[in-house]
């Protein structure tokens, strides 16, 4: 097996950073591709926390190649202010990572008109990250969005920034935004910006199609969470790319008959930033609990995570639309004090079971989650790295989600460090990496 997509099985920040971190030393290449800045990936190592945005978490790993593939949006100051964050810490970014010369580009103003978006009357705020990324990708689908490449053409970036600068000021006059925007400031910001990226641009379905020619091995590093994802997700409260494992062909130029495997990420419970629907939130003590325990604050906005209990049926979804091979859970630990821990394991619908994921927000919003109660194991499991060193009732829990998702469980995080990991022996996910 070569080469393998790893995503979140939920709603985002399922742990995937930590779990591309360390399955990347067993990979030639790491490729992001869909998101921009508004995903966070956090990984520990030793002491030093690493917040990565936008770079692949790879690039933590010396000698694997990085790449932000082709359906990644970028904004040009995240990335440079990301670049320089971790070559202060000594990550040596400029020789690793490669940016694809298709992928397009944020602009300020693309903030500026998800603020006006937001706001609208009579318009259900999504709760997004404000990171300008629903903007960007509309005008990328509204052909007349600006790509990497088009930056090293001048005469053609300044006759194109000026007709999309010229559009965002009209949106932003109508609407009355109020907010001033220096749109020449940003061209001349954007040309300099674009000179320091220059060596690092090249067309990255290329450079990939020659590492498969030469055997060498990817990962594809998926953002945000299946739920999250344009088509499949719970649409409208969902990000504006795709993010589940067809993502990664589109998002790359890589075909999807080069696909060996595809590794689901998901939580020993769930949770969700941002508004929309969550069938099994949980608003009460038990919430604050996993909150706590979890630290269920956003990577890159701080905010306080929604938390809730693992959910079954949906699970079940996010494998069918990704074709999961095997799951990795993560933050086991998390549970380590609960007496019993409800798993929902049905959705009722106006009193009747239902067995498909409902399409729209409101009848999602109306779903009446079915649970079962499952024993707590009430001792700690944190740093645990062997299967059989869990505590039974643990096992029995694990077992229990493997049962009913119908998706081996290869995989599970007990701790935030590289080594607070199991890998169970015989497991597909050993096979894959
Ligand atoms: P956007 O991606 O900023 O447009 O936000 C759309 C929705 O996706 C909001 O609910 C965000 O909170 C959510 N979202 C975006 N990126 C992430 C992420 O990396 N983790 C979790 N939620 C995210």
């Amino acid at each position: 097996m070569s080469n393998v997509i790893v995503l979140g099985a939920q709603w985002g920040d399922e742990g995937k950073g930590k779990v591309v971190d360390l399955l990347a030393d067993r990979f030639d290449v790491v490729a992001r591709y869909q998101g921009g800045h508004n995903a966070g990936h956090t990984v520990f190592i030793g002491e030093k926390k690493f917040v990565l945005k936008l770079i692949p978490s790879g690039i933590l790993r010396p000698g694997v190649q990085a790449v932000i593939g082709n359906g990644v949006v970028i904004d040009l100051a995240a990335l440079l202010q990301e670049m320089e964050t971790l070559e202060a810490s000594g990550i040596r970014v400029a020789k690793n990572l490669k940016i694809s010369n298709r992928a397009h580009v944020i602009f300020p103003f693309h903030r500026l008109i998800e603020k006006m978006s937001e706001a609208r009357e009579n318009r259900i705020p999504i709760g997004t990250t404000s990171r300008g990324i629903g903007p960007c990708y509309e005008d990328k689908t509204g052909r007349r969005g600006i790509r990497i490449a088009d930056l090293f053409d001048p005469d053609a970036f300044r006759t194109l920034y000026d007709v999309l600068a010229a559009d965002k000021k009209t949106l932003a006059d109508t609407f009355k935004l109020g907010e001033e925007i220096d749109y020449s400031e940003i061209r001349r910001q954007t040309e300099e910006y674009a000179a320091r990226i220059k060596p690092l641009v090249c067309d990255t379905a290329v450079l990939l199609a020659d590492a498969m020619a030469q055997g060498k091995r990817i990962m594809f590093e998926g953002a945000q969470g299946t739920m999250l994802d344009i088509d499949h997700g719970t649409y409208p409260f969902v990000t504006s790319s795709s993010a589940a494992a067809g993502g990664a062909c589109t998002g790359t130029g890589v075909p999807p008959t080069r696909i060996d495997g595809i590794i689901g990420v998901s939580k020993a419970y769930i949770t969700r930033v941002g508004s929309g629907p969550f069938p099994t939130e949980s608003n009460d003590a038990a919430g604050d609990l996993l909150r706590r325990e979890g630290n269920e604050f956003g990577a890159v906005t701080g905010r306080p995570r929604r938390c809730g209990w693992f959910d079954v049926p949906l699970l079940r979804y996010t494998a069918m639309v990704n074709g999961f091979d095997t799951l990795v859970i993560t933050k086991l630990d998390v549970l380590d004090h609960l007496d019993e821990i409800p798993v929902c394991v049905g959705y009722k619908l106006c009193g009747a079971e239902i067995d498909e994921m409902p399409a729209t927000w409101r009848a999602l919003e109306a779903i009446q989650p079915v649970y079962q109660k499952l024993p707590g194991w009430r001792t700690s499991t944190r740093g645990i790295s062997r299967y059989q060193d869990l505590p039974a009732r643990a096992q029995e829990y694990l077992a229990f989600l493997q049962e009913r998702t119908g998706v081996e469980i290869g995989g599970i995080s007990t701790g935030p460090e590289r080594n607070e990991t199991i890998i169970r022996s015989g497991s597909k996910l050993e096979g894959l990496i």
